[in-house]
Order: structure tokens, then sequence, then C-alpha cells
């Protein structure tokens, strides 16, 4: 690891465990370690996603804060969240994005997560992500369809 790189960790897990004092007041199902999920996201989304996964100001990258929870109450929305590019083709272990998906639903939008939530699990994170979309943009625009029909309250 070259210096400049084990510097940029170092300053990236300092403000993890500040965060962390956050975190910690209340668990997260199916994140095991905050501070983990935090960095994992930093490193492997947050350059396209930004830090509160509001995305990018010209609208290449849709903004997830306050919505991304929304997702769990349509069908064929929970499979979308593991077969986008982004997650599919993440280089961490299905058990990490697992951790990083949960910790992703439960920071940036708490308040839309159904109350039978059941977290993602490393073995359903691994068979979806084995299957990519092919059709990001329809499969994601019909999943939009269905959920402004559903009308559920924005943030
Ligand atoms: C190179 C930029 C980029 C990176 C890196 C990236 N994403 Fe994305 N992400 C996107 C874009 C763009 C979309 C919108 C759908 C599409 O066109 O792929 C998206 C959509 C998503 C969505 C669905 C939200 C929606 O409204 O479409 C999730 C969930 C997601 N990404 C998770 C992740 C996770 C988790 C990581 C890191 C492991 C990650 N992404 C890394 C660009 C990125």
């Amino acid at each position: 690891m070259t210096a400049h790189r084990s510097t940029l960790l170092m300053l990236l897990l300092a403000s993890a465990t500040t965060a962390l004092a956050v975190e910690n007041d209340q668990s997260m199902a199916g994140v095991e370690n905050p501070a983990r999920a935090r960095v994992n996201y930093m490193l492997n989304c947050q350059g396209c996603h930004g830090p509160t996964g509001s995305g990018m100001a010209d609208g290449t990258v849709p903004d997830m804060s306050g919505y991304l929870a929304r997702y769990l109450h349509v069908e064929g929305g929970r499979e979308f969240l593991v077969r986008v590019p982004g997650s599919a083709n993440a280089g961490i272990t299905p058990a990490a994005l697992a951790e990083v998906l949960n910790w992703m639903l439960e920071t940036m939008d708490a308040e839309h997560l159904p109350a039978d939530f059941a977290p993602y699990r490393a073995e359903e994170v691994e068979a979806l992500r084995s299957q990519p979309l092919q059709d990001v943009v329809t499969t994601r625009a019909a999943l939009l369809t269905r959920l402004a029909d559903l009308d559920l309250e924005r943030r």
C-alpha cells in the first residue's frame, strides 16, 4: 500500500469513527459493523452517489436520500437495488455489499423502510448480483411508474 493510500484510508476511518457515535445510538438490522459499511460505501459508491446519497446535481446519478427504501414497496424493487450495475459490479464481497445496502437503506431513507423489512443477506445478494441488469433504464422507469402509482409520501 502506498503512503498516500494509507493516509487516505486513515482519514476515512477517522471520519467513519466520528459518524459511528451517531449510528450506534440505534442498531441497524443487517449491519454488523456500521463503520465498515460506511468505509465500504465511501470507497466504492460515494464517488458517484455523494456522501449522503444525493447523487449528482446534473441528474446523471439519482438522488437516493429520502427515496431509496421506497423501491422495497414495489415488485422487483428489492432485486433492482442489487442488480443495478453500481451494486452488482462493486468489487466487494456479497456479505459486504449486503451490509452496505442495509446501511444505505437505514441511513438514507429509514422513513420509507417497510415495517416487515428483512435485511439483505449475503446469499441473496450473491445470487442476484450474478444476474446484473441488461436494461437498467427500462427496468428503473417501470419501477418508478409502479412507485408513482403507490403514491408514497415524499419527505
Ligand atoms: C460510476 C458511478 C456509480 C458508482 C461507483 C455506483 N453507482 Fe449506484 N448508481 C449509479 C447510477 C448512474 C445509477 C442510476 C441507475 C443506472 O443508470 O445505473 C445508480 C443507481 C443505484 C441504485 C438504485 C437507485 C436508483 O434510484 O436507481 C442503487 C441501490 C445503487 N446505485 C447502489 C450503489 C452501490 C451500493 C454502490 C457501491 C457499492 C454504487 N451504487 C456505486 C452510479 C454509480
